[in-house]
């Protein structure tokens, strides 16, 4: 049998239901902050995800030529296809621009719970300013949205990048040589760092402070460690979060992200009882639009891992409403089907879902099938009671019935 690619999934109806449902939560929640919905394609030139995304990113890459010879890669994340639209199509819109996407992502990743090949972001993104206010935004929707979700146990860690990158150039890392160093750095994995920083000429004192720095967390007084201006950014970052009425974020220097192209605030949350993969969203200031031929610009953005927050949502116990059916239609012979089909498209246009018996069920059958499906109603048509312009309607949950006029079955159906 063929089985679906490793690391990606089918979703089924009952599981289409409740993400549509939840999808429809952060796209009202992007609306209410002004963001407006933007999608690219699912494939771009390769070297779009080459250019700063880093080793992680890279390693990960379905990369492939097209019959044209053409490099392409699936898109690992959604970061650098929005600033490739923006370049290539709203660089003259008045900024800033905000705009949300949602997604599928590809990575090449060994899959485990929480971890696919193929998996959703939903994502915003902020271009064009470089303030404090732009980054309190950003992080202020991410967390609305968590919280819209009805999500309980999360945690939401502040830093900034700068500090990092400045500590490391300061002890004599080239920038060619740090996207390397941060990626160990972010996974905290100190032992591979050390040999890579040694080597980048990094004395051990040296590379045991800069170890320190990213343990550091906690809250304000975590600010006066920082030696340069980003004390003070984050400190204002911070103070509109508050004026909006956001929990604060805690703050954490270890927040490195794994991806390369940051350049001030980062941020993550995570949900703990997703173990392993708890990370639901990540995000932060960065440029990238010079890269691909544009004016440098700024911009904050995040994504949330749709599928992991979903898990999460799961283990919480959470419930959101299923699927919904009013009416299912059984002719009871084969001689009122057209009859049958006639009341079915009477409801549908009246924005009643209905459901019709497609396979000349006995009655039996298809009542049991209605149940199945959990329809709410059976409209029964039969031809004794058309003999009055009539059908039996059976309430599915009470099991009572009543013959109803066709004329008053809609009004029936609705008002119930
Ligand atoms: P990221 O942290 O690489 O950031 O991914 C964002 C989120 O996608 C993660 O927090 C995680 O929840 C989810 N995710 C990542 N990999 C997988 C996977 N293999 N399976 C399931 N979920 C996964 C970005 O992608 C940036 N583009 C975010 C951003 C937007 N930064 C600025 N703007």
């Amino acid at each position: 049998m063929i089985q679906s690619p490793r690391g990606t999934r089918d979703l089924l109806p009952s599981e289409m239901e409740r993400r549509r449902f939840y999808e429809g939560i952060l796209r009202n929640t992007a609306q209410r902050y002004g963001f407006r919905e933007i999608q690219t394609p699912i494939f771009e030139e390769a070297e779009l995800f080459i250019l700063r995304s880093g080793p992680n990113i890279i390693n990960e890459l379905y990369a492939f030529k097209d019959k044209g010879g053409r490099d392409l890669a699936l898109r690992p994340e959604m970061t650098a296809p929005a600033i490739r639209a923006f370049v290539n199509n709203m660089s003259n819109d008045p900024k800033p621009i905000k705009i949300f996407y949602f997604g599928q992502c590809f990575r090449y990743e060994r899959p485990q719970s929480g971890r696919y090949r193929e998996f959703f972001q939903f994502g915003a993104e902020i271009i064009g300013t470089a303030t404090p206010q732009t980054d309190a935004e950003v992080i202020a929707t991410a967390l609305d949205m968590v919280k819209a979700l009805g999500l309980k146990e999360y945690k939401a860690r502040i830093g900034h990048i700068g500090v990092l990158r400045r500590e490391l150039a300061q002890v004599g890392v080239a920038a060619e040589k740090m996207p390397e160093i941060l990626q160990k750095l972010d996974k905290k994995l100190y032992e591979e760092a050390w040999p890579l920083m040694e080597a980048a000429g990094v004395g051990r004192e040296d590379a045991d402070a800069i170890f320190d720095l990213t343990g550091t967390v906690g809250g304000n007084e975590v600010l006066g460690r920082i030696s340069g201006g980003e004390s003070e950014y984050l400190r204002q970052v911070l103070s509109y979060l508050s004026a909006m009425g956001i929990d604060a974020p805690e703050i954490d220097l270890g927040v490195v992200r794994g991806l390369d192209y940051y350049t001030g605030v980062v941020f993550e949350i995570e949900a703990p009882a997703l173990g392993a993969e708890k990370q639901i969203c990540g995000g932060g200031s960065y440029t990238l639009s010079e890269l691909f031929g544009g004016e440098k610009v700024f911009s904050t953005g995040f994504a949330i891992g749709f599928d992991r927050v979903l898990l999460a949502l799961e283990k919480e116990g959470a419930s959101c409403p299923g699927r919904k059916i009013d009416a299912y239609i059984v002719a009871a012979s084969c001689d009122v089907t057209p009859k049958a089909f006639e009341i079915a498209g009477m409801l549908r246009r009246n924005g009643i879902s209905a459901d019709i018996d497609l396979a000349d069920r006995k009655m039996a059958k298809a009542m049991k099938h209605a149940s199945s499906i959990g329809s709410r109603y059976t409209v029964i048509v039969g031809s004794e009671d058309l003999k009055n312009d009539s059908v039996t309607l059976r309430d599915m949950t009470s099991g009572e019935q009543k013959t109803v006029k066709i004329s008053g079955l809609l009004a029936e159906i609705r008002d119930h």
